[in-house]
């Protein structure tokens, strides 16, 4: 059976280069894998104080992730670090403490931007954090697309050869990353 992956994407936006990054990835991943969409819209902020009696899509949030034998992280940069978003849903689904939905869980990273440096700094910065409350993170390869601004057709269709190859690659990788430490 295909293993389910939560693919939890840090833009908003409705035209987010991102957010077709995800869709290009489930559409290229080998049928071992099962590519979940996870939007952040609606995900209410993190607040200590509401950890007793937790709102309806914190628990709806963690139960997606816990539902999913794999989590990929796919995040643009902002201001070289990750937006906002994505940091409160890594922190909503870290807690209560000891019980992270993301422990045990293989994660991938794909960091991307219209830019030179491909989001290079957000990714540095998930690597940074997720090791205290997730599972064993994917190091290579490493995935940091630029130049996204030109890679999609109107109707959000990866239109880029050499992009679709690095993809590709990644999500091969993956599989076979999910495979080797699932649960
Ligand atoms: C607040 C903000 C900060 C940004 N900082 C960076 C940055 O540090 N590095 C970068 O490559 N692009 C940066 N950008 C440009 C984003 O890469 C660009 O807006 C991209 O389209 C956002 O991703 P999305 O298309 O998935 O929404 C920034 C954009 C915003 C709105």
């Amino acid at each position: 059976m295909a293993h389910t992956v939560a693919v939890v994407v840090g833009s908003l936006r409705k035209e987010s280069f991102t957010l077709k990054v995800a869709h290009a990835l489930a559409k290229l991943a080998p049928p071992s894998l099962k590519l979940e969409i996870v939007t952040l819209h609606g995900l209410s902020f993190f607040n200590q104080d509401l950890e007793a009696t937790p709102p309806a899509d914190w628990v709806s949030f963690r139960e997606t992730i816990q539902k999913s034998d794999a989590v990929l992280f796919v995040t643009p940069e902002y201001n070289r670090s990750i937006p906002g978003v994505l940091k409160n849903a890594i922190d909503v689904g870290s807690r209560p403490p000891g019980k992270s939905s993301f422990l045990g869980r293989p994660i991938g990273i794909v960091a991307n931007s219209p830019g030179a440096l491909g989001g290079v700094c957000a990714a540095m910065n998930l690597k940074q954090s997720l090791p205290g409350y997730s599972g064993p993170i994917m190091q290579q390869p490493e995935i940091y697309l630029n130049g996204v601004g030109d890679a999609f057709d109107d109707k959000g269709n990866l239109v880029k050869e050499a992009l679709e190859k690095v993809l590709r690659q990644y999500a091969d990788a993956f599989a076979a990353w999910v495979d080797k430490h699932k649960k």
